[in-house]
């Protein structure tokens, strides 16, 4: 079988957060060079890539030399997320393909997408076992953020996507409600960890240097950085001094 893109990368994985009109081509080489082992497009709407909008496939265009990229989509109906995601994998051929279960935005929430689909696992299941039927060979991720403060609700959900076969899942550490306040709450990405040892875990929110790294990759499979990329996408050079 293929070897999927994270299993090819030497841990900690440093990876390019999905950020809308942010994580785009010249963002996501600038990342590359700098020594991120890994990029996330920016949301794509699955209804957008079934009905062959235009503006969809330039949002999923790419070149080699930010391989591996991973794709993410959104939607909240399974039969088109499961067609979206095969349209990609056959005429884009990323090297991975992410649902959004994070979007904390009320249109977001009005069409059923996003963080809201946190408050029920099994419908998000139901998207991640529909896609996963349709994908051929493409490895399947999910970004998230945490359902609650409660990190039962945090376990429970994740399982719920890891039982219907995400092989690697990034956590946003905020609740949807918190949007950018507060801190990101690591203890809920190390419990998952240790509940789930074979699934892949990212941690995300609030790594702005080194040592904010080191801080916090714990047992974590790699991390996304967001924010701080953004303003210097320089910052992997000094992160991926961890890896010495
Ligand atoms: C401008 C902006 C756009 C974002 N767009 C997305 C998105 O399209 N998909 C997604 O999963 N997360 C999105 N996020 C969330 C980020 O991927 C990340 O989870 C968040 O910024 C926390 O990480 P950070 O503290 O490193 O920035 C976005 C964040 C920002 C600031």
């Amino acid at each position: 079988m293929k070897i999927k893109w994270f299993e090819e990368i030497e841990k900690p994985i440093l990876g390019l957060a999905p950020m809308h009109q942010v994580s785009k081509s010249p963002l996501r080489i600038l990342c590359r060079r700098a020594g991120a082992d890994a990029v996330f497009s920016e949301m794509i709407a699955g209804e957008a890539v079934i009905r062959r909008i235009p503006q969809a496939f330039e949002m999923a265009q790419f070149s080699k030399q930010e391989r591996p990229i991973i794709i993410q989509i959104f939607g909240a109906n399974p039969e088109s997320m499961a067609r979206a995601a095969r349209i990609i994998e056959d005429e884009i051929k990323p090297d991975g393909i992410d649902i959004n279960f994070g979007c904390p935005v009320q249109k977001a929430a009005k069409q059923g997408f996003g963080s809201c689909q946190l408050k029920d696992p099994e419908a998000a299941a139901e998207i991640v076992c529909s896609i996963k039927k349709a994908l051929k060979n493409t490895p399947l991720s999910a970004k998230m953020r945490i359902p609650s403060k409660d990190i039962e609700e945090t376990i429970n959900f994740v399982k719920s996507i890891y039982d219907a076969g995400v092989k690697l899942v990034s956590i946003h550490a905020r609740t949807p409600t918190q949007k950018y306040r507060g801190l990101a709450d690591w203890k809920h990405v190390y419990a998952v960890k240790e509940k789930f040892p074979s699934l892949y875990i990212l941690g995300n929110g609030d790594i702005k240097s080194l040592k904010d790294l080191k801080e916090k990759i714990g047992n974590l499979d790699g991390v996304l950085v967001g924010r701080a990329a953004k303003i210097n996408p320089q910052i992997f050079i000094e992160l991926k001094s961890i890896k010495r």
